[in-house]
């Protein structure tokens, strides 16, 4: 009997084919439709695929279940250390978007400090032709950018940086030994003395609202706060106070509290730039993501060995 496999959402096509050649499966379109599944049609459910949903009621409906297959490299939305304390493996798809996601955020540094949109719509309303020349902004060229999560896609970040020739610093719980840019214990001291700080993070309690009040004050009004983490990362009223009233300069965001909504007050904001949390969506990268998460499937079932498990797995794996 082949291993049957739940699949969660609307993966690529080629998906869906690598999979039904190696497993039987069962395609749920969305939440609502698993939630009225019966429990019988999962009872044999060993392998799921998910686009970084697997909450612990919902494992728990899958009594044979082995192996959470998640897309994404976050996985704040897996319950990973309740599964690991039954026994279930979780992987993600780590570094293969590390390129892109990378390049939204110099993408969106830039965006939001020469003023991007702003100028284009300048340009657009006519205002070049009635009014004359746009007003100047600011380089990113000499500035000193704190990384606050200096990990996959954090070193990327920080090695594009460096070819603009910003002053890269970084803040996370553990001090890097193999990283030449300077090292920041304390967060609020780092935000003091940058002028951008870069949101690259999990998300999940450990960061939750990681920028605060303090933090964002600390950077101040000339500065410029850009989240590509998670919306849980920055303290999202704070942050909306703080622009409206100059206490902070300006920010590019790609993910937000409460995906999809987006607080409307940002939408006229001209010191803001706002992306649908698309930093790792292009077709390339989003296809490699995609064979990812059947490899994951595919080398558990086979060998035992997925390609690249989460760290609450370990210890399933190693012994
Ligand atoms: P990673 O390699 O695990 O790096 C995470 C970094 O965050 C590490 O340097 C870690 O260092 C630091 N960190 C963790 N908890 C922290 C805390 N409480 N305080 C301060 N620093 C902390 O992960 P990655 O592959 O770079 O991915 C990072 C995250 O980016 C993902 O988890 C996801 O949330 C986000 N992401 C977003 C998008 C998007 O579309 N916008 C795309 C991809 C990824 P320490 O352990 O030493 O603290
Ligand atoms: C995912 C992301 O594409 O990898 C992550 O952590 O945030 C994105 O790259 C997104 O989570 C869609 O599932």
């Amino acid at each position: 009997m082949a291993t049957e496999v739940l699949v969660l959402g609307n993966f690529f096509p080629s998906v869906m084919t690598d999979l039904k050649e190696n497993f039987s499966v069962l395609h749920m379109q969305n939440a609502d439709e698993l939630a009225k599944l019966d429990d019988e049609a999962l009872a044999n459910v060993e392998g799921f695929a998910t686009f970084g949903w697997a909450p612990s009621d919902v494992i728990d409906r899958m009594p044979k279940l082995k192996l959470i297959s998640s897309f994404g490299v976050g996985y704040d939305g897996v319950a990973a250390e309740y599964a690991a304390s039954i026994g279930v493996v979780v992987t993600h798809t780590p570094n293969v978007l590390n390129d892109d996601v990378a390049n939204t955020t110099i993408m969106l540094l830039l965006a939001t400090m020469r003023r991007l949109i702003e100028q284009n719509q300048y340009l657009r309303d006519g205002r070049w032709v009635n009014e004359g020349n746009a007003p100047l902004t600011r380089s990113i060229a000499g500035k000193k950018v704190g990384i606050v999560g200096l990990g996959r896609i954090g070193e990327a970040i920080a090695h594009k940086l460096s070819v603009f020739n910003c002053e890269v610093v970084y803040h996370s719980r553990n001090q890097k030994p193999d990283v030449t840019f300077v090292y920041y214990g304390n967060l609020v001291s780092m935000a003091r003395d940058c002028d951008v700080l870069i949101a690259i993070t999990p998300g999940g309690p450990a960061t939750n609202k990681l920028i605060n009040k303090a933090v964002i004050e600390a950077l101040g009004p000339q500065g410029t706060l850009i989240n590509v983490a998670r919306g849980t990362v920055v303290d999202e009223a704070e942050m909306v106070a703080a622009l409206q009233d100059g206490r902070l300069g300006s920010a590019g965001l790609d993910v937000f509290e409460e995906e999809p909504k987006v607080p409307e007050v940002l939408f006229d904001m001209n010191n803001v730039v706002l992306t649908p949390h698309v930093a790792s969506a292009t077709w390339e990268t989003r296809q490699a993501m995609s064979d990812l998460v059947v490899e994951n499937l595919t080398a558990y079932f086979d060998k035992g060995a997925p390609v690249a498990p989460v760290p609450e797995s370990d210890s399933l794996l190693n012994s």
